[in-house]
């Protein structure tokens, strides 16, 4: 059966943490001679703009040896009226794997449904997982260990807020959630969560209040107010995130002295993080940026390695 990347679930903790061991040797020691995925083609289909996941596939890729065929719906038939289970099964003769940015999770479902070789969720409105991995990677880096860290999440309770949930829960950190009420996590995200940890040691809370998540942090995180796609919803968003769910120094300095801070970017100083913060001391988000290549790498390798196309 192949075996896709939408989320975290049905994902092992030592697997998880096994990827995470890869980048980490990858970042220090460079990329196999071996070129590992040599000879193998991936498809790189986005729906929506993104600086980061897209040129750190395209070039863990080609640091692996492979070649990936970057696309937007615009310049495919989907945009003319081609279903998707189409699109999916046509593709899987061509390639090995296929990297999708897409507006609706559901689309990826559809994907998966008709693919024969793996859908990697480059993001979606639900879920982040690519950024969540090496998010974890950043935190083992910074802090030597993932299970036991706790990590705070202020802000929208979005795609990236769901995934770091299903990481954190997997490998054992605690993660405590500050949000407006309406704008909380996914339900189901959370009621899994709840599973999770009780095989990981981890834990998972919710609260409105900022000061009570970031208390005791080790990782203070955040992201965007306004996620792509919900643009019109600008003003009724800001009434309700601003400026109380802003991440500023007198918030960070409510979390642990050594606590860092993190941020998926693209970042609005201003709006979710202060610019002290985000181009301060504790900020580790371009080293958080820089990781995304070396877990990508270690997320194909891992998909794609020992993999025979039918
Ligand atoms: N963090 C992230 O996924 O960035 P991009 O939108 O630039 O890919
Ligand atoms: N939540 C943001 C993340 C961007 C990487 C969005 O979906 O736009």
């Amino acid at each position: 059966m192949t075996r896709h990347f939408l989320d975290f679930g049905g994902y092992t903790s030592e697997e998880i943490l096994h990827m995470i061991d890869m980048a980490i040797t990858f970042k220090k020691k460079g990329y196999p001679d071996t070129k590992p995925l040599s000879g193998k083609s991936i498809a790189l289909i986005f729906e929506k703009p993104s600086t980061r996941t897209k040129v750190s596939f395209h070039v863990a890729i080609a640091k692996l040896g492979g070649e990936s065929i970057p696309l937007s719906i615009g310049e495919m038939q989907l945009s003319r009226g081609e279903p998707l289970s189409d699109t999916a099964r046509v593709l899987s003769a061509y390639v090995d794997a296929v990297v999708a940015r897409v507006y609706r999770h559901e689309t990826l479902f559809e994907m998966a449904k008709h693919s024969s070789v793996p859908i990697i969720n480059a993001l979606s409105d639900k879920f982040h997982p690519c950024q969540a991995l090496a998010d974890m990677m950043t935190i083992k880096e910074v802090k030597g260990n993932i299970y036991g860290v706790k990590v705070a999440y202020v802000g929208d309770g979005n795609n990236v807020c769901n995934s770091l949930i299903q990481a954190c829960s997997l490998l054992g950190a605690r993660i405590s959630v500050a949000s407006p009420r309406e704008y909380r996590p996914s339900e189901e995200v959370i009621t899994q969560a709840k599973e999770w940890i009780k095989r990981s040691g981890g834990s998972v809370e919710l609260t409105e209040k900022p000061e009570e998540a970031v208390r005791d942090a080790d990782v203070v995180y955040t992201d965007v107010f306004i996620s792509m796609g919900q643009e019109e919803e600008r003003e009724r968003r800001m009434k309700v995130f601003y400026p109380e769910y802003k991440v500023t120094e007198k918030l960070m300095s409510m979390a642990r002295p050594d606590a860092i801070f993190m941020h998926c970017l693209p970042a609005h100083r201003g709006e979710e993080v202060d610019a002290s913060v985000i181009d301060g001391k504790k900020s580790l988000v371009w080293q958080q940026a820089a990781n995304r290549l070396h877990t990508e790498a270690a997320l194909l390798l891992h998909l794609l390695q020992n993999r025979r196309k039918i």
